[in-house]
């Protein structure tokens, strides 16, 4: 069969940098069948919402999305066309049977490890109103089977290295929609990273759900494999995400300390700060332990921009509790941080919980946890005023006449420079520090 149309594909996509690369992943897969990918989802041929399971607000914005997407689709058949929808990521994992029932417009639903199959289910769902479910969990095949080539990138890309996780948090759907940990070999992640610098990609963040906890089968960790692509020639910079404390090795402190490539910033989020809470929330770790482990990091490198993940009124979760999440919040001054509300998912342990925390109390806490955390990140941008920063400059900047980039520590940083330093990493004297982000001028070497 030879499929040569021109045909308008739309992915829309939620929640992590995972799901971006899968987006990605997708549309490369799709491209041999002539799907070319548009911004606007009407009047498009296929649509694929990749989606988001973590909290529920994420997944509630499914669901809206999907009405409006069935009305495009009617639009579109009164037209005399046709729309084919998918619903792909990690709510078709979970909900894969509910999405056929809650949303006829569903053409197919296809799991996180079945992207590969994805020209197998469209032809299929062309054909009849047959298989729309694809949910199952072997990542092997998905790697094996995505095609070699992807996409012309920019200067940065993301890179699939670890997908899954064991660690079964009591509030977290991830361990049922991604499945168990799994890491790709390291000469298949290595071909795809040589693929993307000879593409122009000069800094990779390599991906995994718990990516630290990275193996390759023969002993070697994280840390072997970011020597290895340290190598590569053109790739200026390499980080990761997201990392869990308890996977956090010596050898991978070691790494921040030597290896030049590897940005000084890390993602390990602690969710909180009370023991009692931690141990409820199956973290495997205690406060203490994850300041010791802030304090190794930074003796390895002083420099280090953290940045966390927090949750508050998880259940039984009292003042005390809080106040000892505060006080880490002070204590580690992070860089950036994410903090959420504790949302109930069915079928994890915590949901069943008693001493669930009234929406008003996560509010009132939410809020002051996000006082500290704004103000240690407005405090680590000051603290930038005045040094001269490298930065990987990867397109242009609002104004006229500026280029943008990122400094090491992840900091968005623009200023005045020609467009032929897009693509480079240059010094710039930063001159401004704002919330999120900072200017400068571009400086002698
Ligand atoms: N409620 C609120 N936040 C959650 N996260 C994961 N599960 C939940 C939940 N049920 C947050 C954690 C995690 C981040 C990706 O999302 O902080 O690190
Ligand atoms: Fe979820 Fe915990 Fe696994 Fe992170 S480590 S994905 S929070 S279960």
């Amino acid at each position: 069969m030879s499929v040569t149309a021109p045909r308008r594909l739309y992915i829309k996509t939620y929640g992590c940098q995972m799901n971006v690369y899968d987006s990605e992943r997708m549309a490369d897969v799709l491209r041999p069948l002539g799907y070319g990918l548009t911004d606007e989802a009407e009047g498009a041929d296929l649509v694929v919402l990749n989606t988001c399971h973590i909290r529920e607000k994420a997944t509630e914005k499914v669901y809206s999305e999907l009405g409006q997407i069935r009305r495009m689709k009617e639009r579109k058949a009164a037209a005399g066309g046709a729309m084919l929808v998918a619903v792909a990521g990690c709510v078709a994992q979970a909900e894969g049977e509910e999405i056929i029932a809650r949303a006829p417009s569903v053409d197919l639903v296809v799991g996180p490890q079945s992207y590969h199959r994805l020209p197998e289910l469209i032809a299929r769902a062309h054909r009849v109103a047959g298989e729309r479910l694809a949910a199952d969990f072997t990542p092997e095949a998905k790697f094996d089977a995505l095609p070699a080539e992807r996409a012309p990138s920019g200067v940065t890309a993301f890179l699939t290295v670890q997908e899954g996780c064991d660690k079964f948090c009591t509030f977290c759907v991830v361990p049922y929609t991604r499945g168990p940990e799994f890491s790709r070999p390291p000469a298949a992640i290595e071909a795809e990273a040589r693929a993307l610098a000879d593409n122009g990609v000069r800094e990779l963040t390599l991906l995994g759900q718990n990516v630290n906890a990275y193996g390759d089968g023969e002993g070697g960790g994280l840390a072997a494999l970011i020597r290895r692509l340290a190598k590569i020639p053109g790739l200026a910079r390499i980080r990761y995400t997201t990392s869990h404390p308890r996977d956090m090795t010596d050898d991978l402190i070691g790494a921040h300390a030597e290896v030049e490539a590897l940005m000084p910033y890390l993602h390990l989020p602690v969710q909180a700060g009370s023991d009692r809470v931690l141990k409820a929330m199956n973290r495997g770790h205690t406060a203490d332990a994850y300041l010791r482990l802030v304090g190794k990091l930074r003796a390895a490198r002083p420099d280090i921009a953290l940045s966390g993940d927090f949750i508050v009124g998880f259940p039984g979760e009292r003042d005390a509790d809080f106040e000892a999440t505060l006080q880490l919040a002070r204590e580690v001054r992070y860089a950036s941080a994410f903090s959420f509300k504790y949302s109930r998912r069915p079928g994890t342990p915590a949901a069943a919980m008693a001493g669930q925390v009234a929406d008003e109390v996560k509010a009132e806490r939410l809020a002051r946890l996000q006082a500290v955390l704004e103000e240690s990140q407005a405090e680590f941008n000051a603290a930038q005023l005045g040094r001269v920063l490298p930065v990987l400059f990867a397109g242009p900047g609002r104004k006229a006449g500026q280029i943008a980039g990122r400094s090491p520590y992840l900091q968005a940083v623009h200023c005045d420079g020609p467009m032929e330093l897009i693509g480079q990493v240059a010094p710039v004297r930063i001159v401004s520090a704002g919330r999120v982000s900072l200017a400068g001028a571009l400086a002698s070497a």
